[in-house]
């Protein structure tokens, strides 16, 4: 028989953690829906304790999701732990995730305590823990390059206190994939207790290995948990990918011989919604997601795939979301058809409501451009939840001039806490002029650090979906804004961004 293997995500902790990658906590939760749907087995909300913005969606997703374990990280302290266990209260099973550095380095340098006090303090955390939630994970942060002997030490005593996940972190992605299911095998093997916990891999993808890491570690070393975000999405060059890493354990099920519980049909929904809110482009070539992932350009490969598909594909774009007929929708298409095709998509829309708004803009689309593609459908409903939250900036409507040899104009109309404002600058080209008449207005001081436009479906009649990086005191956020318009989608897309520096108060970082 197979065993199964447990997928941890961790898109809404680590992923989060990337800069600029920030979500407010409704789209955490959205993106919480879409991992059930996915059947993920165990969410990473956040990171309770980190700020009162972490708290509140740890426990918005802990009291809303309910097929799911949902786990919150805290530090290996008695606050933290306690934090993590009031904000998972609600939620049907629940997971405390505690961790402390043991490499010699963190130990020295960042904790600045001796092994004897970290392994005292991952013991007592444990304990506390325990008393708290009964699914405790430990991970000895940078476990990677810990010393074996300690490492042993200190995961035999938090078996022993009643972890019953031990993670084992590869922190900074310096990792072999021999090296590293071999490691994983070596503890389980010079720890005693070691089969009264489960075996988890946490893979960063600084040398692009996270993935083939994660896969040693089950394969070599027999764990039986893999941690991954969405599209990669992580600190840094991100984490495992989740998509790739659960379609390599299905698509050579001859080799891994594990079952998992993901609904795969509902990865490429999970990878648009984690890119349009975080802003973070997923690259073409990118696999499994990628918009060239199941595309033949050469001649001989078209031909193969239409004589016998499995000549050059190994997976069917179908059973990871990909639809076959891409032209889905028009402007005569119906409320009905336009339903359908968001269950299809893997969306479900909390209301009528909602449902009714989100259609009433798919008509306004259907107006301006004559087909409508998936991508347009799913950036449409993520533009219809920015427009739902009760935001500071909202986008009303643009007037912009251009003319060879004249100096661009624009004047935005936008609200700010409801109020509409009218605010006009010229500027290098149209969009150029449109930010900064916002900016003329709304005085934010942040710098933009990336500006860029990608075309939804690919011909110029699609929508342009654009992305503005801003920073400010420290803090980077991403804003999208999508519209069959650039100037448009880029108001809206800067709007989006000031209102995510105004809302999220500090935080304390998990690898700080
Ligand atoms: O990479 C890491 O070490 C982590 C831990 C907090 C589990 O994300
Ligand atoms: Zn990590």
């Amino acid at each position: 028989m197979a065993d199964q293997l447990i997928i941890f995500d961790t898109t809404l902790r680590d992923g989060e953690q990337s800069p600029g990658a920030s979500m407010t906590k409704d789209e955490k939760l959205r993106i919480a829906r879409q991992l059930e749907r996915l059947k993920v087995d165990v969410i990473e909300a956040g990171f309770a304790a980190s700020s009162n913005g972490d708290f509140d969606a740890v426990q918005l997703i802990a009291n809303s999701i309910k097929d799911a374990t949902i786990c919150s990280l805290s530090r290996a302290n008695d606050r933290d732990i306690s934090r993590a266990a009031e904000a998972l209260k609600g939620a049907n099973r629940a997971r405390i995730h505690t961790f402390i550095a043991t490499s010699a380095l963190h130990m020295e340098k960042k904790l600045r305590m001796s092994p004897e006090q970290v392994l005292e303090q991952a013991k007592q955390s444990v304990r506390f823990a325990r008393n708290l939630c009964a699914d405790i994970e430990f991970s000895p942060e940078d476990g990677y390059r810990s010393d074996m002997d300690f490492l042993c030490r200190v995961i035999e005593a938090v078996i022993n206190e009643g972890a019953t996940t031990i993670n084992v972190p590869d922190t900074v992605g310096y990792a072999i994939p021999e090296l590293y299911g071999n490691f994983i095998k070596t503890l389980r093997e010079r720890v005693p207790n070691s089969d009264k916990a489960i075996w988890s891999v946490h893979c960063h993808n600084d040398l692009g290995m996270a993935v083939a890491n994660s896969l040693a570690g089950v394969k070599i070393g027999g764990a039986r948990q893999i941690e991954c975000t969405i599209n990669g999405l992580g600190e840094r060059a991100g984490n495992c990918a989740l998509e790739e890493v659960v379609m390599a354990v299905k698509t050579r099920r001859d080799y891994f011989n594990l079952d998992l519980n993901i609904d795969a049909q509902h990865i490429l929904a999970a990878s648009r919604m984690v890119s349009q809110i975080t802003g973070f482009v997923v690259q073409p070539n990118k696999a499994v997601v990628g918009a060239n992932a199941f595309a033949h350009a050469s001649g001989i490969h078209q031909d193969g795939v239409l004589k016998a598909r499995d000549t050059y594909e190994i997976m069917r774009a179908e059973d990871v979301g990909w639809s076959a007929n891409k032209i889905v929708l028009g402007k005569l298409s119906g409320r009905n058809a336009f339903k359908q095709r968001l269950q299809e998509l893997g969306v479900s829309l909390e209301s009528e409501v909602e449902t009714n708004a989100a259609f009433a803009r798919f008509k306004e689309l259907a107006d301006r451009k004559s087909e409508i593609f998936d991508e347009d459908i799913l950036a449409l409903v993520n533009d219809e939840s920015l427009a739902n939250v009760q935001e500071q900036y909202g986008f009303v409507s643009l007037v912009q001039h251009s003319e060879t040899g004249e100096r661009p104009y624009a004047r935005v109309v936008f609200t700010v806490d409801g109020k509409e404002v009218t605010s006009e600058a010229e500027g290098n080209g149209p969009v150029d002029a449109s930010l900064k008449a916002i900016e003329a207005h709304a005085q934010s001081g942040a710098e933009m650090v990336l500006y860029s436009v990608n075309a939804i479906s690919g011909s110029t009649e699609s929508q342009g979906e654009v992305t503005v990086r801003l920073q400010n005191s420290g803090r980077v956020v991403n804003g999208v804004g999508a519209d069959p318009d650039i100037v448009v989608a880029s108001a809206k897309a800067y709007l989006h961004a000031l209102n995510k520096l105004h809302s999220k108060a500090e935080r304390v970082a998990a690898q700080g």
